[in-house]
């Protein structure tokens, strides 16, 4: 065998061995990230190593410190900007990169460096009730008011345009008569919840 190849074989072996490391980013609640970090506690080839946000308040910041995951927040002109972030995760040696409720830009640098390698939940049936200033709340709400009678979950890889990325998964429920945009939250959190984790987890073992 050719030295390249047996050097690339080793590196392929390494990787396994090594596993492949996520970092999540999170602007607010971070129900869906300690979720996500639940669910990879104890996988021997998936973890998460890193949360970030972009305020300083989000309460997913203070799930991170519980769970035992590396955190931190970055500034909006570091979040603009885009260096600092690809620093973060050159360091961590991330592989894969799942938002989870992050409201903020993706830096250019971010998608340059890793194509479809970028995932994000919605919590509507894209392309309804997608675009800027749709998120939590707002969309449930927009949901209610166009009457619909279903709603759900997609999750899409991500791309420079809010919520235009190409789609991977969409599951559906229900929009009942008497729905506030609490009930409506809780049952499409429910499949967020069900959803995300294992679709990430194919994703980044390269089985979907
Ligand atoms: C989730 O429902 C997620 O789909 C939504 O924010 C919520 C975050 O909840 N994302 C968007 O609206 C993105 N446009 P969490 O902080 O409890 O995980």
């Amino acid at each position: 065998m050719h030295i390249f190849a047996h050097f690339s074989l080793f590196c392929a072996q390494i990787g396994g061995i090594m596993g492949k490391n996520i970092a999540i980013f999170a602007s607010g609640n971070g129900t869906n990230a300690e979720n996500i970090i639940r669910y990879f506690q104890g996988n021997g080839e998936v973890r998460v190593k890193l949360v970030l946000s972009n305020r300083r308040s989000a309460f997913v910041l203070e799930r991170a410190a519980r769970l035992g995951v590396p955190s931190a927040c970055l500034t909006k002109e570091e979040w603009a900007e885009g260096e600092a972030v690809l620093a973060l995760m050159k360091e961590a040696e991330i592989d894969f990169i799942v938002l989870a409720g992050f409201l903020a830009r993706v830096p250019d640098c971010l998608l340059q460096a890793y194509p479809d390698k970028i995932v994000n939940i919605h919590p509507s049936l894209l392309p309804k009730f997608g675009g800027k200033g749709m998120y939590g709340e707002h969309v449930h709400e927009a949901v209610l008011a166009a009457g619909e009678q279903e709603s759900g979950i997609t999750i899409q890889y991500i791309n420079e345009r809010y919520d235009e990325g190409a789609i991977i998964c969409q599951q559906k429920c229900p929009v009942l008569p008497d729905d506030t945009p609490d009930t409506l939250a809780a049952r499409v959190h429910a499949l967020e919840y069900e959803y995300y984790p294992r679709v990430v987890e194919q994703l980044v073992l390269g089985q979907r």
